[in-house]
């Protein structure tokens, strides 16, 4: 009777510490729940109800390989990485750039694609360099951000973290540069001339760009990153997967077919 009891208990256990192992890896084993911000053409946006881009297609192909089913979050660029800590989302992926900084929180599989943060300003406004933006000395260094040059950027992407830094930094320094909560909504405050720039990665700046008028891209790229998925520092069995999967689409072409269908030049 007592040994029936104890293997009872046993089996209780078992199934709680199973329960609890299943949590910690993102709940449901049959999904992979992927979160990103929707509102970063190409790699993800909204097209009328579903979601499409680069991202999109390379999670869906990353799931398939592992059996699972997609699911997508539409989240604040902001709230991606906290999630996946907690194990809320299986995955992050949002065309984010791998930083030191976000490696203390988080592991980043392979890189899959690279971007560069670029600079949006009006058609008409006289802008040719970023230098432009600045006060200059005589052997052409930045000394200041001139009166009234107000940054836009997406809040707590690289373009933020970057624009944010000081002058001798390479930014603008804090006070210069407005967050918002979409590179969309920095466009449109562009294109209302709230602001003299907006910075943010390359391909969507083409995107806006193409489908805003009065916009253009100012030549000389502000620095260069690569984008990779970030999942949990201690789901390590989830990264290898999806590195796997991910190293085999990469090799078989697949990514490069998807990245080349949404950035024809490329
Ligand atoms: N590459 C930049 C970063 O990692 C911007 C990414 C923004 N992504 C997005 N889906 N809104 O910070």
């Amino acid at each position: 009777m007592k040994k029936r009891i104890l293997s009872a208990l046993l089996a209780a256990a078992m199934i709680l510490g199973g329960a609890l192992a299943l949590t910690a890896c993102g709940g449901d084993s049959n999904k992979l729940i992927m979160a990103t911000n929707a509102s970063f053409p190409p790699y993800e946006y909204k097209d009328g109800e579903n979601f499409a881009g680069i991202d999109i297609e390379i999670a869906g192909k990353i799931a398939e390989k592992l059996g699972k089913t997609l699911e997508i979050k539409d989240v604040e660029f902001g709230s991606i990485i906290g999630g996946v800590q907690t194990g809320k989302f299986d995955m992050g992926m949002a065309g984010m750039t791998v930083t030191e900084e976000r490696l203390q929180s988080v592991n980043f599989t392979s890189s899959y694609a690279t971007g560069i943060q670029s600079v949006i300003v009006a058609d008409k406004s006289s802008y040719k360099s970023i230098d432009d933006f600045f006060n200059l000395d005589k052997d052409g260094n930045w000394v200041s951000v001139k009166d009234g040059v107000k940054i836009g950027v997406q809040q707590d992407t690289t373009g933020d973290i970057y624009a944010s830094d000081t002058v001798e930094n390479w930014g603008f320094g804090e006070n210069n540069v407005i967050r918002y909560k979409t590179g969309n909504e920095a466009v449109l405050a562009l294109t209302s001339g709230k602001i003299t720039a907006v910075i943010i990665d390359n391909e969507p700046a083409k995107s806006y760009v193409a489908s805003t008028a009065g916009l253009r891209i100012l030549d000389g790229a502000y620095t260069e990153e690569q984008y990779a998925i970030c999942i949990a520092k201690e789901n390590t069995a989830l990264l290898e997967q999806v590195n796997k999967a991910l190293e085999e689409l990469i090799a078989d072409g697949t990514v490069k077919a998807i990245i080349d269908k949404y950035i024809p030049a490329n």
